[in-house]
């Protein structure tokens, strides 16, 4: 099947719900990606930061097969060892208990469902859930409610109740809306959709602190920041704090689908049985691919390369780019990081230029550009991305 042909297909049959480059990937090795045609494309945005360990990982395939071989699916009315072998990875020392499920915005559901149960238990009323503007939690009607995005939850109204919105790093704003129905503070550590921004220590240690202190749950949001993206297991161990309940997905199975709600102390227990399940959620092949991606960021250096490829990142964008009229700001941590462009400059038209010079790259925000790579990406990999986005800025005149 041609592209062309897969296009014809798309226009009519699939939901018109993405605008899609036009290019059709077929396979992929380390961190490059092959089209149709056989054009080899570097990738700087791994599906969305999904892609932790590149593509054809020995191991992950390895690790796959087995277990597809043995059996793929049981229903979690029943034991299964690669579950188990991760709950033990994931749970016991910073957070009590987990719940794996498919996606990021079940994590936080899981996340949503523990704070008003909760309050519930308690028969406290506090059900309310602060979270703040330009976060991204997701697509489901109660985790596109919790995101401080009127753009991506307006349209489809009316929707779930039992949540407030502050601005994004502002202790003063976040006190202010503590009010005695709220329950929970759920934050990003770095605000990913919202433009690669990250959360100001004194902010993410001060709305621990004060969670603690009104006695109100602190979830983090660890959907993309997490499973080592930036050179850390959780992104809140750069800040020294302990949330009661977090989420990861994205780059936990390498390309698999499987998320998971953490979850310590009250929270831990919040949920009983029947209260809350999953079909597909941990089930053996999405386990046994993420135990292989856990246990090379805790039994390996690979935290240590993804910090110093992330400081390679950081060095060569500020020796190539920074400098640019046209570029406001470079941010991020580790293998996460952002391009803020001049809005006289589309990041649009910067992502179909990199692109046909074989490199992929995303966007997010305001006009900023995402960068997250595998993290089996290389220096000269990384040399030859910012020496393309130079040329391309060189050559803007306007
Ligand atoms: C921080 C954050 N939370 C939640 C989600 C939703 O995850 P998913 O698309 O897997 O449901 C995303 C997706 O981009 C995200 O970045």
């Amino acid at each position: 099947m041609d592209l062309e042909q897969i296009k014809e297909i798309e226009k009519d049959k699939y939901m018109k719900l993405f605008r899609r480059s036009s290019v059709c990937f077929e396979r992929g090795e380390g961190s490059t990606l092959y089209d149709t045609n056989g054009h080899a494309y570097t990738d700087f945005f791994g599906g969305i930061a999904v892609n932790s360990l590149g593509y054809n990982h020995p191991d992950l395939v390895k690790a796959i097969s087995d277990q597809a071989s043995k059996v793929m699916h049981v229903s979690n009315l029943y034991y299964n060892i690669p579950q188990a072998q991760l709950t033990d990875k994931l749970a016991g020392d910073t957070f009590e208990r987990v719940f794996f499920c498919n996606s990021g915005a079940e994590a936080n559901e899981c996340a949503i469902k523990i704070v008003r149960k909760l309050a519930h238990a308690r028969g406290n009323g506090k059900t309310t859930i602060i979270t703040a503007h330009q976060s991204f939690h997701g697509r489901t009607l109660a985790t596109v409610t919790a995101t401080g995005q009127e753009k991506y939850s307006a349209p489809f109204a009316p929707l779930p109740g039992g949540f407030k919105y502050v601005p994004f790093n502002d202790l003063k704003a976040l006190k202010e809306a503590m009010t005695p129905d709220v329950g929970a503070i759920m934050l990003e550590c770095i605000q990913g959709e919202g433009g690669l921004m990250p959360a100001t220590y004194d902010y993410l240690v001060g709305a621990y602190a004060y969670a603690k202190q009104k006695g109100v749950l602190l979830i983090l949001d660890e959907v993309q920041t997490g499973s080592g993206r930036t050179g850390k297991f959780y992104a809140f161990e750069h800040y020294g704090i302990k949330p009661d309940v977090v989420t990861l997905a994205k780059g936990l199975g390498g390309g698999v689908p499987i998320a998971c709600c953490l979850a310590r102390g009250e929270a831990a227990n919040a949920l009983g049985p029947g209260d809350h399940g999953t079909t597909f959620g941990g089930n053996p092949l999405a386990c046994a691919a993420a135990n292989v991606v856990v246990d090379k960021l805790l039994n390996t250096d690979l935290l240590e390369k993804i910090t110093e490829l992330g400081d390679y990142l950081s060095d060569s964008l500020a020796e190539k780019i920074s400098r640019h009229k046209f570029v406001l700001d470079i941010r991020g941590k580790g293998l996460l990081k952002g391009v803020q462009f001049d809005e006289r400059i589309p990041v649009a038209s910067i992502v179909g230029k990199m692109m046909s010079l074989g490199v992929i790259v995303g966007t997010c925000g305001r006009n900023t550009l995402r960068l997250a790579p595998p993290y089996v990406i290389t220096r000269a990999e990384i040399d030859d991305m910012t020496d393309k986005l130079e040329t391309i800025l060189a050559n803007i005149n306007i």
